[in-house]
């Protein structure tokens, strides 16, 4: 997926987030350490250093959730990851973003720290932001 391809769909499934730009995706993609797994309609952006990969980055087209797309970019990203080296894999979730907390449930992260009112949301507000992480495998 290009920058662009990424900023829209992030645009279309970042409803409670300030969504990413093509440019922001640009300058990570840049970054040495960057990965990106994409199926045709979900992806997973992250950075691996050293032992770890941090994910900065995770959607699914809203109108094709619930079909295991992001699923998929997510063991694809996992497999890289630990194929350059990373032990565990580390991120960032707002508290009030029950799909996404789910999703990661699922997929085997627990909770290590919490921010408190780490996100401003684009409505004024703001929410916590939960530490999450796991091994790899
Ligand atoms: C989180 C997100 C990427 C999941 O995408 P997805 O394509 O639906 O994920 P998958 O189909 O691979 O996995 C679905 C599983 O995730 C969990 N899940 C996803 N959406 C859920 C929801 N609305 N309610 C409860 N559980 C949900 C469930 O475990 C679900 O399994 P099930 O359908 O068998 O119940 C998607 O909701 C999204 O793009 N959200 C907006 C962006 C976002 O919040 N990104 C995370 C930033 S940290």
């Amino acid at each position: 997926m290009t920058p662009d391809a990424l900023a829209a769909l992030c645009t279309r499934a970042y409803r409670h987030m300030t969504p990413w730009t093509a440019a922001q995706f640009a300058a990570t993609l840049a970054r040495p350490h960057a990965l990106l797994h994409a199926t045709p309609h979900a992806f997973v952006l992250g950075l691996v250093i050293a032992d770890e990969a941090d994910i900065l980055a995770l959607a699914a087209d809203p109108d094709r959730q619930r079909k295991g797309e992001a699923s998929r970019a997510l063991a694809a990203f996992h497999a890289e990851a630990q194929g350059r080296g990373a032990t565990q894999v580390v991120l960032e979730v707002a508290a009030r973003n029950a799909p996404a907390r789910a999703f990661y449930d699922r997929h085997g992260y627990g909770r290590t720290g919490l921010r408190r009112g780490y996100y401003r949301l684009p409505d004024g507000t703001s929410d916590d932001a939960l530490i999450l992480g796991r091994a790899l495998p």
